[in-house]
């Protein structure tokens, strides 16, 4: 699907170009296709002044200067919609495997020690019937909340955007206050884009609101929590667990969160099925090759 009149050149490798290194393989390059563990500065973008695209392989761009490609005349695009559904559901993943200890369950069936059936081994909280609170309700966080018609979940969801009438209704989700939403919810799942404004949105005085027996789901991003403060509050009971597939300095996951039983953990595979990703690869390459093609981008961040 790569047009034969481009030349394309590769990082083969998983790691992150050292930003010289990125600088100096994107000199004469129009198009560049990149993961989230690329940053994308001002810098770059000024050591590379003939590119024309930069087309990131995910739906979050933080890791991407876009006011500062604008103002370059770079087009920065993303890959929404196709991970949607991907996202959600491994979002339920963390849920679920929080919330019924799968992860434990797990560990302690391969550990020799079940010797008989026990009325009180591993008891968990209940799903279905419970609160959930949606904390960003674009495409993905909507998805999560249709799954839990499923469970016969009351929904709340908290956006800086009031869903128009008609989602509300589709998905039985009610508007809340932020605050509102963190003292209902039985689970707090987080899908709000890493922004000024997003950062450390849930910090110890949210953590604080939220119940003695809430789960804190996070498929966002990892600053959109403040893990310190997470840690603090998962220690000390003040909520009951987590799932996290997101850190604040990945691949670094905070040493609190390593001996708690109460987490369960993933490396951010949330979109990470064979079919999402491919979708995903195909989506940007296509943006990339449409900019250089002089045509629109399918997906341009907003
Ligand atoms: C995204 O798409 O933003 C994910 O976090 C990376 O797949």
């Amino acid at each position: 699907m790569i047009p034969s009149d481009f030349r394309v050149e590769y990082n083969a490798g998983d790691a992150p170009l050292p930003k010289a290194e990125l600088v100096r393989r994107l000199q004469g390059k129009d198009g560049l296709v990149c993961h989230i563990i690329s940053t994308i500065d001002d810098e770059v973008l000024a050591g590379a002044p003939t590119l024309k695209v930069v087309s990131n392989v995910a739906v979050g761009f933080n890791n991407i200067d876009v006011a500062a490609a604008r103002r370059r005349g770079v087009v920065v695009t993303n890959t929404p919609d196709v991970l949607t559904e991907t996202t959600a559901d491994f979002a339920w993943a963390l849920l679920m495997g929080a919330a019924r200890r799968v992860v434990e369950a797990d560990r302690f069936a391969r550990s020799g020690q079940w010797t008989r059936w026990q009325w009180d081994l591993l008891w968990g909280q209940d799903v279905w019937g419970k609160t959930l609170g949606v904390i960003g309700f674009g495409r993905i966080g909507r998805a999560v909340a249709r799954r839990a018609l499923g469970f016969g979940m009351r929904i709340l969801y908290h956006d800086a955007v009031r869903a128009d009438a008609a989602a509300e209704r589709d998905l039985q989700a009610s508007y809340a206050e932020r605050d509102d939403l963190l003292r209902q919810a039985d689970f707090v799942t987080l899908h709000a884009l890493l922004t000024s404004e997003t950062r450390h949105l849930i910090d110890a005085r949210a953590l604080g609101l939220m119940k003695k027996t809430a789960i804190l789901v996070n498929a966002a991003r990892g600053p959109v929590v403040d893990e310190a403060a997470l840690v603090t509050a998962l220690t000390e009971g003040r909520i009951a667990g987590a799932g996290l597939d997101v850190f604040e300095e990945e691949p670094k996951v905070h040493p609190g969160l390593l001996p708690l039983a109460n987490v369960v953990l993933a490396p951010h595979i949330a979109s990470a099925s064979f079919d999402t990703r491919l979708a995903m690869a195909t989506l940007a390459v296509k943006n990339c090759v449409a900019v250089l093609e002089g045509k629109p981008p399918l997906t341009p961040v907003p």
